[in-house]
């Protein structure tokens, strides 16, 4: 029997690791794919971060800087379930690139360091899933270190977070004797990854012999306590996001990963149902739908290729069907669709919800766009978010003006940069959330367009999309403040402001006009 919509969509899990740079996200990862028999060996995540790198000239800011701009999925198999981790970039600096990548998730794992706790790169991350009401599993690696004590840990995410938390396993050991975990709940224990399966225990005291012997009363001791004294995992709380269950590791030498992969599997959810702008959308139904989060373009410069990630939310994508561009309304033929692995890109005949796929283009996908079978629904939510940095683009060579608009535009589509065009004529505006979008930029142009640019400061230094109920009160404002405003990408007028100060000063004045600092696309 052919596998239903319905038990497929079961059957995945899609997520993404969020954590502060070094905590271990990559070697996670990398070991994630290993037990999921993606890939044979360990180093393969690097090694193949690598080869892209060498493949692609702008991605030398990456190799240099030693930071993961790249955006990618992958996908592995474990007990029956279908994984997909959406990576996200470390750098802070591309925060509206992850941001956008966590609207494509159902779950989120939070690495964290066990001997620095929650830093502030995974506090932010937290907030964004908490504000989605992204569910989150809590993996503290790097045990075989000198490392905090793990309630101190516990009492840091509930203090820091707001979150309950669950601890599943408790560390058996610390730093050099770590070596195992014990499952709290059902008093099984697993010793390293190479243990397929738990082995049941008679209580803490019948697994301390594992341990030196001036380690074993205080291993006892606490184990009992936390069986005794932690919440239990309430499945409930973790879906609406005030619980989350905690597992004891270490990535790098093999601990706790396998007991990751399958709580993830046990507790995180199937594909979610996705809110669209005329109705719920529900994970099983027959129908494809799915939205763009992610463009990526010259993953391959031979064929200077520009791929859409896109997330499908319902029904089936087959390879080979016509799906309607909810934007435009035309259609689009899916040809080639593509899976990711951990070391190949592979034609994706069949995916269906919570499944990503690379949609190669040259253009005619943008961040945000819906894909339908013909229904002319719009997902809402893949936010922008407006720039911190304002810039002005200086040409060199003048007589080029009409390529970098060109170039330019296809950054903007890629969600390289925003790009505002100023409604008085003169030269266009890029934004930026982070400094280093301005590196990438200004390298890609080079490489790419063989534009060498420079920016200078702009007058303007905050942006708001602007909108009102009374299309009259949003005229006078656009007619009054001309020389302020801009148009984005898709034609919506943004206020520029000089500073904060005449921000909150036009904005009292003018109260019928909303101004906002994040747009969701539509
Ligand atoms: P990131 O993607 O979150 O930035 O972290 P990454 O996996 O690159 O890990 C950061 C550093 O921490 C790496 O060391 C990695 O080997 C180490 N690491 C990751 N997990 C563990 C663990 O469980 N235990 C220990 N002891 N170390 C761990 P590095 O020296 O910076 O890089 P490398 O030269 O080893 O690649």
């Amino acid at each position: 029997m052919p596998e239903t919509i319905a038990e497929a969509v079961a059957r995945r899990r899609t997520f993404a690791i969020i954590a502060h740079p070094d905590a271990g996200k990559t070697t996670l990862t990398e070991k994630l794919l290993l037990f999921g028999g993606a890939i044979q060996l360990a180093g393969e995540v690097k090694a193949k971060k690598d080869r892209i790198q060498t493949r692609s000239d702008w991605m030398k800011i990456e190799r240099e800087r030693g930071i993961s701009v790249v955006t990618s999925v992958m996908t592995f198999e474990y007990g029956g379930n279908v994984f997909n981790i959406l990576d996200t970039p470390g750098h802070e600096d591309f925060a509206d690139d992850t941001y956008r990548t966590l609207t494509a998730v159902d779950a989120a794992v939070m690495v964290i360091d066990a001997a620095k706790g929650i830093e502030p790169r995974t506090l932010k991350l937290f907030e964004v899933c908490r504000m989605r009401d992204i569910p989150i599993i809590t993996f503290v690696n790097k045990m075989d270190r000198e490392s905090r004590d793990p309630f101190e840990i516990l009492d840091e995410v509930e203090e820091k977070l707001a979150l309950d938390t669950a601890p599943i396993t408790w560390p058996i050991g610390r730093s050099k004797t770590f070596c195992g975990s014990y499952h709290l709940a059902d008093n099984t224990v697993r010793g390293s990854d190479t243990e397929v399966t738990v082995t049941p225990v008679n209580g803490p005291q019948s697994v301390a012999d594992r341990l030196p012997e001036n380690e074993r009363a205080a291993f006892i001791e606490e184990t009992e306590l936390a069986i005794e004294a932690c919440r239990p995992f309430d499945r409930q709380a973790f879906l609406e996001g005030h619980m989350t269950p905690v597992f004891f590791g270490s990535a790098l030498r093999n601990y706790g990963v396998r007991d990751l992969i399958e709580a993830l599997g046990e507790f995180a959810p199937p594909p979610r149902d996705q809110v669209a702008d005329i109705r719920k959308v529900h994970a099983a139904e027959d129908r494809m739908t799915a939205f763009v989060f992610k463009i990526q373009a010259n993953m391959d410069p031979n064929h200077r290729d520009r791929i859409a990630f896109a997330r499908v939310c319902s029904g089936k994508l087959e390879r080979g069907m016509k799906a309607r561009l909810s934007r435009t309304g035309k259609q689009l033929g899916l040809t080639a669709p593509q899976f990711f692995f951990a070391s190949q890109r592979q034609l994706a005949d069949t995916a269906y919800a919570g499944d990503v796929v690379g949609i190669p283009n040259h253009g005619t996908l943008r961040i945000g766009d819906t894909l339908t079978e013909g229904e002319p629904l719009v997902f809402q939510g893949v936010p922008n978010f407006s720039p911190e940095i304002l810039r002005r683009v200086r040409l060199e060579d003048a007589m080029k003006a009409k390529k970098l608009k060109e170039a330019l535009q296809q950054m903007a589509e890629e969600g390289v940069v925003q790009l505002f065009s100023p409604e008085d004529g003169s030269p266009a505006i890029v934004g930026v959330v982070g400094a280093l979008q301005l590196d990438v930029l200004k390298e890609r142009l080079a490489a790419e367009y063989g534009l060498p640019v420079s920016f200078e400061m702009s007058r303007f230094s905050v942006c708001r999309w602007i909108a009102a109920d009374q299309p009259a009160e949003l005229e006078k404002f656009l007619s009054t403040h001309r020389g302020d405003i801009a148009r984005d990408l898709d034609g919506d007028p943004v206020y520029l402001a000089q500073d904060g100060f005449s921000l909150r000063y036009e904005s009292e004045r003018y109260p019928a006009i909303r101004m906002a600092a994040i747009k969701e696309y539509h």
